[in-house]
């Protein structure tokens, strides 16, 4: 639509404007704000953005590579990937509060980002490096290497906005982390296109840039990833068996059409609980998974969705015959409030 096509043009011609012939950096995260940011970054600025993927392993099935290989294929962005899984895991060994989880994941993600961001800063993408002779012209080139990196791109969104503006003293409920938190020493100015718009808007914007509709239309995910969808501690095979799992209950809900009305559906593994069962002639000690659809607008309330129960059965029957390590299969059926969303 026409109103699209403006924001659209009208943010390119901003962010030319804002950053001129310097280059940007930008965090890509899998979800749908920062994949739009960097999309437009890259519209209006090409070569001058260098986006910064670190796979901190907490993501969902499939959703690492989307980020690697169809977000670049379709915007052809600069992309640097950070594999910092091990990392991740060992900070988090043996960690089991929800807010240490928090910090321990946002604190590790704005190191590793400022690593690749301090290469990138110094290196320049596709550089030789210093005293490298070959590579691009020097002087006029609008994306030069030796430019300095002045800018980071965000995916701010107006209600995130007005969220951290209020200053309404609402309780933190919950410590969100984003890359807002950068050390003194690494300085940026910030590029935030999407600041005026709401999610409908940003999707629609992202549609209008020829994102794929897997990465528009993707449900909110929180930044701390499975790390919070596993209730107890993190590990590598914790987190295998949660994404089997996750990615079951994600495929047939897509199938039955239903993934656009449902607001999230987090699936959440708890990983110190084990119950009885059978399977076979053989006695099973199991773990049980958590199934949370939720409705919602905003996230500030939601309400537990009232999943067809062929869909549920589909669901359950898939994960206990797919996904060796579980047994059971349960339905969160409490709003928020009194619960949140994610269990953690
Ligand atoms: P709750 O669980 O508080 O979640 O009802 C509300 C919304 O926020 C997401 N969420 C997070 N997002 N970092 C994020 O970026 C976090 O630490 C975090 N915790 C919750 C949650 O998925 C839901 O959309």
């Amino acid at each position: 639509n026409w109103t699209m096509v403006n924001i659209a043009d009208e943010s390119i011609e901003a962010v030319r404007a804002q950053v001129g012939g310097r280059r940007a950096i930008c965090a890509l995260s899998g979800g749908v704000d920062s994949a739009v940011a960097a999309a437009l970054v890259q519209q209006a600025i090409g070569d001058q953005l260098t986006c910064v993927f670190v796979d901190h392993g907490l993501l969902r099935k499939g959703e690492a590579e989307q980020v690697e290989k169809d977000f670049v294929a379709v915007t052809g962005v600069n992309l640097h990937v950070v594999d910092a899984q091990e990392r991740f895991l060992a900070a988090l060994g043996g960690v089991t509060d929800p807010e240490e989880k928090r910090k321990i994941i946002g604190r590790e993600f704005i190191r590793v980002f400022e690593e690749a961001a301090r290469e990138i800063v110094e290196g320049g993408p596709g550089t030789a490096g210093p005293g490298g002779g070959s590579g691009r012209g020097s002087g006029d080139g609008a994306a030069g290497a030796s430019e300095p990196v002045e800018f980071l791109v965000q995916g701010t969104l107006y209600p995130d906005v007005v969220e951290s503006g209020g200053g309404t003293g609402a309780a933190n409920i919950k410590s969100h982390h984003n890359v807002g938190g950068l050390p003194e020493d690494l300085q940026f100015k910030l590029v935030e296109p999407l600041r005026t718009l709401f999610k409908d808007e940003v999707r629609a914007l992202g549609e209008q840039l020829g994102l794929p509709s897997e990465i528009v239309w993707r449900q909110p995910f929180p930044g701390p990833g499975l790390g919070i969808r596993i209730i107890g501690a993190v590990t590598r095979e914790r987190l295998d068996v949660l994404r089997e799992a996750d990615a079951i209950a994600r495929e047939e809900l897509t199938r039955a059409g239903l993934d656009r009305e449902i607001w999230q559906f987090p699936v959440v593994l708890l990983a110190d609980v084990r119950s009885v069962g059978v399977q076979g002639d053989g006695r099973t000690y199991g773990h049980p998974i958590v199934l949370r659809p939720v409705t919602s607008e905003d996230a500030m309330t939601a309400d537990w969705a009232r999943l067809p129960y062929d869909v549920l059965q589909r669901i359950s029957t898939r994960i206990t015959n797919e996904v060796r390590e579980i047994n059971r299969v349960t339905v969160d059926i409490t709003s928020k409030p009194p619960g949140t969303i994610e269990w953690e």
